[in-house]
């Protein structure tokens, strides 16, 4: 928690800049007091009456003014605060703190503070990569600078890469690690990953194509009251069908039962048994791409009973005989005619992750395999967060940990990328 905390919020010039009020909010709803300075580009994407309302301060924009510098310094602004954080942070105020400029009052704040710094880059992607800015990164985090982000996914600019502001809770969290000691600067001697490159798309790219996604568990009855199924949350297969969607895509989400809200935009047919996913992806055929997420059980009970199994005392408990569930994956990968153009499926596994996956994508008959490692202690199941790797029959491409959201837009870009640019 962050209560009596006092933050210096320093708002740059981005479209990201949009994100302040919530980010403010949820400051706020953790005790915290947050003091806003804001760039004169800044307050051409959010108003400084905004920030105040929010804030409940005076909000800090004109080192000249006469009135604020009586009240309070630019210096006394700067140490007043336990922790600064730029958010957004552009290309430009990195650039200004590598180099130590101080041309306006949030850089001049920057220069002269003793307090520690926690930077949230948003910026093109390109811009992004640039040796410059990543020249600037490693020179900041040399001198103690903590960052957190930037995340991947699609851009205001049409281009996807990493470059977007993390979302308010990442800063949150990075915040609250500032102050419990868990958040290290980047190390200036390890060179940072090189950043994926950028793929430019045009506008919703695949508006007037068709996309299916299989989500979340199946669940296979034993007698009315009970069924075998899995962990599987659904989130992945619906963070995929929500990002396919946001580029455009007619998209039919067919889910197992999940408790994650309903995507908008979507489609969504709900089902429980692997049979009834099998009728409803066919259903919902042609499509350009299919994504099969789901996890869908393996077997299925031989002989369904439609009344309760009862016990009977001294009886042996009743034995249980199973036999294959259909494989939806292979099952359209191999469809004729009505084959999709681009067959997707994952391959959840606890050991030698690439190599199964490989030779899973020759089983299946699909053309992209995302490998994810769901052992023990990777939090995969259910958690926020995944570790992939594309198969293609280009080879594979492993991405880095980062949200099932990032994961979905990646995957939809590379997906419309494919599809669209070819
Ligand atoms: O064989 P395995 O379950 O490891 O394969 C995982 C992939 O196959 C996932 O894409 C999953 O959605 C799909 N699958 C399927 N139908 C099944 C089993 C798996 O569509 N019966």
């Amino acid at each position: 928690m962050l209560s009596g905390k006092r933050i210096l919020l320093i708002v740059t010039g981005g479209i990201a800049a949009f994100k302040c009020h919530d980010l403010i909010r949820r400051l706020r709803e953790r005790g915290a007091e947050v003091r806003c300075v804001m760039t004169e580009a800044a307050t051409r994407f959010v108003t400084p009456l905004s920030l105040q309302t929010l804030s409940e301060d005076k909000v800090y924009a004109d080192m000249f003014s006469l009135t604020d510098e009586s009240e309070m310094g630019h210096i006394e602004l700067s140490r007043e605060a336990d922790l600064l954080v730029v958010a957004p942070a552009t290309a430009d105020i990195l650039a200004k703190m590598a180099a130590g400029l101080a041309d306006d009052l949030a850089s001049t704040v920057l220069l002269a503070t003793d307090k520690a710094v926690l930077v949230a880059p948003a910026m093109n992607v390109r811009m992004w990569a640039h040796p410059a800015t990543q020249a600037n990164v490693m020179t900041l985090g040399g001198r103690g600078v903590l960052f957190v982000g930037p995340n991947e996914g699609p851009m205001a600019c049409n281009e996807y890469g990493p470059g977007r502001m993390s979302e308010p809770l990442e800063i949150v969290a990075a915040v609250e690690g500032y102050f419990t000691g868990k958040l290290a600067p980047p190390d200036p001697r390890q060179a940072l990953p090189q950043p994926p490159e950028a793929i430019s798309l045009p506008h919703r790219p695949l508006l007037g194509r068709r996309a299916l996604v299989t989500s979340g568990p199946t669940r296979e009855a034993i007698d009315p009251v009970r069924y075998i199924s899995n962990h599987s949350s659904g989130r992945q297969g619906h963070a995929i069908a929500a990002a396919l969607a946001a580029l455009g895509a007619d998209v039919t989400l067919v889910s197992g039962p999940v408790t994650q809200p309903d995507p908008a935009g979507v489609r969504l047919v709900k089902v429980e048994s692997a049979d009834q996913m099998l009728g409803a992806c066919k259903a919902a055929l042609p499509v350009d791409v299919a994504v099969c997420a789901a996890a869908v059980a393996d077997w299925k009970v031989a002989k369904t009973v439609n009344a309760k199994l009862k016990k009977t005392p001294g009886a042996p408990p009743p034995a249980i005989s199973l036999v294959a569930n259909p494989d939806i994956l292979a099952t359209l990968a191999a469809g004729g005619a009505d084959r999709p153009a681009l067959v997707v499926g994952f391959a959840a596994e606890t050991e030698d992750v690439i190599a199964n996956a490989v030779a899973k994508r020759q089983r299946k008959g699909c053309d992209w395999i995302v490998a994810n490692d769901v052992s023990p202690g990777t939090g995969t199941f259910g958690g926020e967060r995944n570790t992939v790797h594309l198969v293609t029959a280009d080879g594979v491409d492993s991405w880095p940990t980062q949200t099932k959201d990032a994961v979905a837009a990646r995957l939809a870009a590379r997906i419309a990328q494919h599809l669209v640019a070819g």
